[in-house]
């Protein structure tokens, strides 16, 4: 079977398996993209694609849910986003039979106004944001981003730019540092673990991710029997930090509300607390009628199939607007930079 037939199930061929193999073609040596598509149909459902339609997939990853979009209404198009090359790069191959609907951009998401301006697109009719990274991510040993596999303490989803988690803590003091483990990754011990790490970074062993968790893991002692990794939440903050990932967010929620069609519903997963709160928030203004009260998570049989979807909450929201609302879209707010 071919990488597109794996890949896009349904549009190409019959088959349930939702992701990306490259294990047939022995003589090009190409990254296996796995990343199973969470929450796919509640998604779709929640967005409601209409014909002639214009969406964003604001991260795009394997392309799941922009497949499950255009799959729901082939009389749509998908302004589809993602800050790593080699996500959009491999998207771009997979989805080639659809790419006459799909136009991939390779930027941070929270640049959403000043491309759509740069696409003459006024108003979106609805967007998905699946937040976080992707399983291709975690799991290549060189982003730095898992503590079970040794690489550089990388972290970083746009490989191009900014700094890396090794530069972040080579520049910042050990209390700032203390800061960021504990308000990303809502670790009590971030004080004795950012010393612990410092202390490693002097001495000259700090290196890969394995030193990093061996920093941590010397702070905070082993891992219980059957409890979370010791390392887990401060890997998480470290990289919640480089990718500025909350700012990413709250720029996101800032600006959709003008860039949303009346009618038009954003549907947005996330994977930790601090991001929900955000999404929670942001729907709970008037601007927005909220689908979801509480937000949904995964059904138990697609947990059992992709632990990776347990954490994921899903809040869906529809943009409402009141009468005499100044009006939205690019249009109309030139001052939208
Ligand atoms: C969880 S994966 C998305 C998976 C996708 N929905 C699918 O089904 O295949 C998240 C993707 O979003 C990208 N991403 C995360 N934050 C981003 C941001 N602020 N701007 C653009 N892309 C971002 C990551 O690089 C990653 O490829």
């Amino acid at each position: 079977m071919s990488n597109l037939q794996l890949a896009l199930p349904g549009l190409l061929g019959d088959t349930a398996e939702w992701v990306w193999r490259d294990d047939d073609f022995d003589e090009v040596p190409v990254k296996r993209f796995e990343h199973a598509t969470v929450m796919r149909d509640e998604v779709v459902r929640a967005i409601g694609p209409r014909a002639g339609g214009t969406y964003v997939d604001a991260t795009l990853g394997g392309g799941g849910h922009t497949v499950a979009l255009l799959e729901a209404e082939p009389r749509s198009r998908i302004i589809a986003f993602d800050r790593d090359r080699a996500a959009v790069d491999a998207a771009q191959q997979t989805l080639a039979p659809v790419a006459d609907r799909v136009t991939f951009l390779l930027a941070p998401f929270s640049r959403l106004p000043e491309e759509l301006e740069r696409l003459g697109i006024t108003r979106i009719d609805g967007i998905v944001a699946d937040l976080g990274v992707s399983s291709p991510q975690l799991d290549d040993a060189e982003r730095g981003m898992s503590f079970r596999r040794e690489g550089p303490i990388d972290m970083r989803m746009d490989r191009e730019a900014g700094e890396t988690a090794l530069e972040l803590i080579e520049r910042l003091p050990d209390d700032d540092l203390a800061n960021i483990i504990y308000e990303y990754g809502d670790e009590r011990r971030s004080r004795r673990i950012a010393r612990s790490i410092k202390k490693a970074l002097v001495a000259g062993e700090l290196r890969t991710t394995l030193d990093l968790r061996r920093a941590i893991v010397r702070a905070v002692g082993p891992a219980r029997v059957g409890g979370v990794d010791p390392a887990t939440r401060t890997f998480q903050a470290l990289r919640v930090a480089v990718n500025t990932e909350l700012a990413e967010l709250e720029r996101l929620l800032e600006v959709l509300p003008r860039l949303i069609g009346e009618g038009g519903v954003a549907a947005i997963l996330s994977f930790q607390s601090m991001e929900d709160r955000l999404v929670k928030r942001a729907f709970a203004t008037a601007e927005w009628s909220r689908l979801t009260k509480k937000p949904q998570s995964p059904s138990d049989e697609e947990c059992a199939l992709n632990p990776r979807a347990r954490s994921a909450k899903l809040r869906a929201a529809r943009r409402h607007i009141d009468q005499g609302d100044p009006g939205q879209g690019l249009s109309q707010e030139p001052g939208l930079e």
